[in-house]
């Protein structure tokens, strides 16, 4: 890639990013202070950015240090230098505030803009990577990456209005609400319980994504397939048992958003139209590089036996199209499913990967209880988790909410067994179950 496309449209980043770099990494003085790319530049790509996304000179700055090593190699040992490991070509969120902060007060308010609320992230104008080494690292150690289709729109050759209106189209991402609901993914890998052999289908769907271009594109798999190129996942099972926090997991380790989509709803509210909204999705989806989770996939790819009435006539047009459309998205369609009614086998057959998600069993309900309290929560010792995983066969949804209850039962002293009994209780309730009093004794 050209770097002085880079430079030509940024002014002279490059000098300055190099004087800023040899200043810390030299630790020497003459800290300028002065920020890296000037917005004022008319016409600069940096400028209609910040222009279009409301960002700031830090901001744009933080674009241009991610941006660096994608442009020139030099900058990938410059920032192995910094951070002092070889295999670190890319800054991560500390390196980047230690590049354009003066001092520590600087940076802890800075790095508030790397917040999934700042206008970098909110308009997915960069990703928070975690190393593969370390995939539940904080924000802070977490490589800085410029988004595709923002490298694209800095750096590649199309012209300004086509740069502006793939902006526009991620726009339209944000618009979807209606039928979308975006999530960040917050859950990690090790938050998630599930069999091991679960947990290794999974890292294979992040594999064969994260491979896609190689496999298609460069070993030619995609001139020898007409259609199934696309990489759909089926997650089904129970409520509760993990499986929209598994696509959270996913989308996490690729560094991707995730959407979530609720089949039932679409088909509901707009019955007939569900292909013309499905459509929006996918054209929504595309340039904002996310991933799609289909809930409530049953009520499309359940199977029926004889059209019933509107809905399920509808519905078979439908399945057609979803298909269609998830084989050839580029990125990854999951779609999720309690399973109320059959899948219909052709359907799931198209899929290259159905992962299951069982009801967890005592063991995984034990280490469920065991990690459900966030780390500054204040839990007693008494909370005996090896007599709630064997005594109460709850999902890990009820495992929660049970979790979150008794916290709130427990007011401003230490979370105890008492509270969580407590909430136990109410939870049988909640799903029409009744426990005899003994059953709830300590
Ligand atoms: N396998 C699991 N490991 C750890 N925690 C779990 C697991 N399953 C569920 N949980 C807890 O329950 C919560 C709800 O789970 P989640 O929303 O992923 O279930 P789901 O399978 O998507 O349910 P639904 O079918 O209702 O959409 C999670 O946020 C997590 O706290
Ligand atoms: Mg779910």
């Amino acid at each position: 890639m050209p770097a002085d496309v880079l430079l030509e449209r940024a002014g002279p980043l490059g000098d300055a990013l190099d004087r800023r770099l040899v200043a810390v990494v030299d630790g020497v003085a003459g800290w300028d202070g002065a920020a890296l790319v000037d917005t004022a530049v008319e016409g600069s790509g940096f400028a209609w950015l910040a222009r279009t996304f409301g960002l700031s000179s830090f901001d744009v700055d933080v674009l241009a240090v991610a941006l660096a090593p994608e442009l020139d190699a030099r900058y990938e040992r410059a920032f192995a230098l910094l951070q002092e490991d070889a295999t670190r070509g890319r800054p991560t969120v500390d390196a980047v505030l230690t590049l354009l902060c003066a001092n520590a007060d600087e940076r802890s308010a800075c790095r508030a803009r790397f917040g999934a609320d700042g206008p970098l992230r909110r308009h997915e104008l960069i990703e928070l990577v975690a190393d593969p080494r370390e995939a539940a690292s904080p924000d802070r150690a977490r490589y800085v990456v410029v988004a595709p289709r923002i490298v694209d729109a800095l750096i590649g050759d199309r012209g300004g209005d086509e740069r502006l209106a793939a902006a526009a189209r991620v726009r339209a991402a944000d618009q979807l609400t209606g039928l979308t609901e975006r999530i960040t993914p917050r859950a990690v890998w090790a938050d998630l319980v599930l069999p091991e052999d679960t947990t290794a289908m999974l890292r294979e769907i992040c594999a064969a994504v994260a491979g896609r271009e190689r496999v298609l594109g460069r070993w030619g798999f995609a001139e020898k397939l007409s259609r199934g190129t696309g990489i759909a996942a089926l997650f089904s099972g129970p409520p509760g048992t993990g499986k929209t926090m598994a696509a959270e997991v996913v989308a996490g380790e690729l560094g991707l958003g995730l959407y979530r989509i609720d089949l039932a709803r679409v088909v509901d509210k707009y019955i007939g139209e569900t292909e013309k909204n499905l459509k929006r999705v996918f054209a929504a989806a595309e340039s904002a590089d996310a991933v799609l989770l289909f809930d409530e996939a049953d009520v499309i790819v359940g199977k029926r036996s004889e059209v019933r009435d509107a809905h399920d006539r509808y519905a078979n047009l439908e399945i057609g199209y979803l298909l269609q459309a998830m084989e050839s998205y580029r990125g990854l369609a999951i779609l999720g499913t309690n399973l109320r009614h059959h899948l219909d086998e052709a359907f799931v057959r198209r899929l290259a990967f159905a992962v299951h998600f069982p009801f967890p069993d005592e063991p995984s309900r034990r280490l469920i209880w065991a990690q459900i309290w966030p780390g500054r929560a204040p839990l007693s010792d008494d909370v005996d988790v090896v007599l709630l995983a064997q005594r109460y066969p709850l999902g890990g949804g009820n495992i929660k909410n049970c979790a979150l209850a008794a916290a709130y039962l427990a007011g401003d002293g230490p979370i105890r067994m008492r509270h969580v009994l407590w909430a136990v209780r109410r939870e049988y309730q909640k799903m029409g179950k009744q426990l005899s009093e003994a059953e709830f004794q300590p």
